[in-house]
């Protein structure tokens, strides 16, 4: 539950009110033994503020430095906004649960996000790249309100040059520059072709299009047990204890945030629990 002292040593700015900050575990014993699995996230610490939970957006196996992608949305973050590179941040983690990724291998992955959802799964994209002849065809579907809020506008350019890897960017409100689709995120479902059976999808974002998108999906015929989303809920501890990230009968930092969206499905369906 201590957190551990951590370095930036790499801040980049994404986007407006968006950066991702690299941190480097300072002990070198603690920095070997972390591993961390797709999906799972850190306590981020601003020292004297407050700690927030933030996931993991790097690739499983760099083991050199973490990669957290941050909105600047309040007291926390607000903090870490003004942090430089050589600033120190508390760390603790990694927590929660993961991406099925062992069970998908041989199989088709569907990556469906919103905004900022797309840093949940980032470490999903370089896990799959990475061995890209474990799995079937890679199928990333990204929505965004504004072309000013695309993250990651590297990474999805360098992904969509993988062999048997689509990527589909859209957004609600094009410009002039824009060069991909228009619509919600779950107008491209309709673009891509499914090999449904064979498919397992992983969606994170905004409530409303994950559940928009597994309506979507269901009624294309991928089982209800192929379908996993990553939800976020306040949190204090990330350990279970507090109570704070409860979702029904289930607590987010515990057996979340991500989830087979038949387990939560129930509670899901019922907006604002
Ligand atoms: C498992 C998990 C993973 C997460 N991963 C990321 C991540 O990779 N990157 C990231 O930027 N955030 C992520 N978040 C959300 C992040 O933890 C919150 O944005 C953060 O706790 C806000 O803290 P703060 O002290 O800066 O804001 P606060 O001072 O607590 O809040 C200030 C204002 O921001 C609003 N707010 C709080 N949380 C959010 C939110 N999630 N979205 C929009 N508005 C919010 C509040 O309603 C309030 O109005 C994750 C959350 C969870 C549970
Ligand atoms: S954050 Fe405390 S129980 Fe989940």
């Amino acid at each position: 539950m201590i957190p551990c002292p951590a370095e930036i040593v790499e801040k980049r700015s994404e986007t407006r009110g968006i950066y991702t900050f690299r941190l480097r575990v300072k002990d070198e014993g603690k920095r070997a033994a972390f591993r961390f699995r797709p999906g799972q996230f850190n306590m981020v610490y601003a020292f004297g503020v407050g700690e927030v939970p933030i996931s993991i957006a790097s690739d499983p196996d760099d083991l050199d430095g973490l990669d957290h992608t941050v909105r600047i949305v309040g007291n926390v973050t607000g903090v870490l906004e003004r942090l430089k590179v050589g600033n120190v941040v508390g760390l603790r983690g990694p927590y929660g649960s993961w991406w099925p990724l062992e069970e998908s291998r041989g199989r088709d992955v569907i990556v469906i996000t919103g905004g900022l959802g797309c840093a949940p799964v980032v470490s999903v994209i370089s896990y799959v790249v990475r061995r890209r002849g474990s799995f079937g065809a890679l199928k990333i579907l990204h929505g965004i309100k504004a072309p000013t809020d695309l993250v990651y506008r590297r990474q999805f350019q360098a992904w969509a040059k993988h062999p048997n890897t689509e990527v589909h960017l859209t957004t609600d409100q094009p410009d002039r520059r824009w060069r991909h689709h228009t619509g919600v995120v779950t107008t491209l479902l309709g673009r891509v072709t499914l090999d449904p059976a064979n498919s397992v999808a992983m969606m994170c974002g905004p409530e409303g299009m994950m559940r928009a998108a597994a309506r979507e999906l269901l009624e294309r015929g991928v089982p209800t047990e192929s379908l996993y989303v990553s939800i976020e809920r306040n949190m204090k501890c990330a350990v279970g204890l507090c109570g704070h990230c409860q979702l029904g009968s289930e607590y987010v930092c515990k057996t979340g945030p991500v989830f087979r969206f038949d387990r939560i499905r129930h509670w899901f369906e019922h907006p604002g629990v």
